[in-house]
């Protein structure tokens, strides 16, 4: 039982964070929650807290790379410790290549990857004095490359090979790597996705049957046992995530079957916005 293990959650706002939050909050868990919304955070804290839970509450934009550092320190400053960095934050920038803000793209490969790996490097020594977990969470959609998901899925490919060298690095030190892999999940992913599209979504852009969704809890509750029981990577839904990555073994031997699936049906024009 892993009561009273000090863990740094990013993205602990919504979604599979902030039932993560509770779900760890039950188990006794210290927490350091981190995410923007400084106003979300507080109530979920004060829930955590009504749970069992200590907890300190970190706001902080992981688009800014430098909060990494910022985050570990102030963690092991208030707990005098760390045991367990949860990767979580994240969001997808659906933007046509072409078309994208350069600034766009750099935001998404910051909050998604850089930020995400420059926590683990300042946490790394606390985490192996420790013998503590990293959790990275990725995404299903690293096994087939979607037009205007492109720097999306690269932030999720990125992550899943680093968690991947990490481990084997590290092996040895007691500190575990583990990776999920969601499908789709119940959480405000797609709303933001929507809410900052300014054009027409392709049909593999569009919001996924609900059948094929995950819970948030249910994701959570999984991510949560890997503290006691690591795993290298999980997979959920199994049922849907296992068929794509069939797909994506076919599209690799047949890459002309994966354009023909995916190639996008729009015209390009290359936006000026790029033209440095
Ligand atoms: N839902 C899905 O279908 C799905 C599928 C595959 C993978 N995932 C991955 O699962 C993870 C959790 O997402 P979710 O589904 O729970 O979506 P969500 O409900 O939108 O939660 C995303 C979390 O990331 C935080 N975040 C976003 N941008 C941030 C920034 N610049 N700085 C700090 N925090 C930031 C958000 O907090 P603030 O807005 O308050 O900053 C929020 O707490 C993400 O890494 C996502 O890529 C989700």
């Amino acid at each position: 039982m892993s009561a009273s293990k000090i863990v740094l959650l990013t993205g602990a706002s919504s979604g599979i964070g902030a039932e993560l939050a509770k779900i760890l909050a039950r188990q006794g868990m210290r927490l350091i929650l981190t995410a923007r919304r400084a106003d979300r955070l507080e109530a979920l804290a004060v829930e955590c807290r009504s749970l069992g839970a200590e907890v300190i509450v970190i706001p902080a934009d992981l688009g800014s790379t430098d909060e990494a550092s910022r985050l570990v320190d102030e963690s092991v400053k208030a707990f005098g410790g760390l045991d367990v960095l949860i990767n979580n934050a994240g969001y997808g920038l659906s933007a046509k290549f072409s078309e994208a803000d350069p600034a766009d793209l750099v935001r998404q490969l910051d909050v998604n990857l850089v930020t995400p790996i420059l926590l683990a490097r300042h946490a790394l020594r606390h985490l192996i004095e420790s013998r503590g977990t990293i959790i990275n969470v990725g995404s299903s959609i690293s096994c087939v490359a979607i037009p205007a998901f492109g720097v999306y899925g690269t932030t999720k490919a990125g992550l899943a090979y680093w968690n991947d060298a990490l481990r084997r690095e590290i092996r040895g030190t007691g500190v575990n790597v583990c990776l999920v892999e969601p499908g789709p999940v119940e959480t405000e992913f797609l709303d933001v996705i929507e809410a900052q599209s300014t054009r027409k979504l392709e049909r593999h852009e569009a919001r996924p049957p609900a059948f094929i969704n995950a819970r948030a809890d249910d994701t959570a509750r999984r991510i949560a046992r890997l503290i006691d029981r690591p795993r290298r990577r999980i997979s959920m839904l199994r049922r849907v995530v296992w068929p794509l990555r069939l797909v994506a073994g076919l599209f690799r031997l047949f890459p002309s079957l994966g354009d023909l699936a995916l190639s996008s049906r729009q015209p390009v024009a290359v936006d000026s916005k790029g033209s440095g």
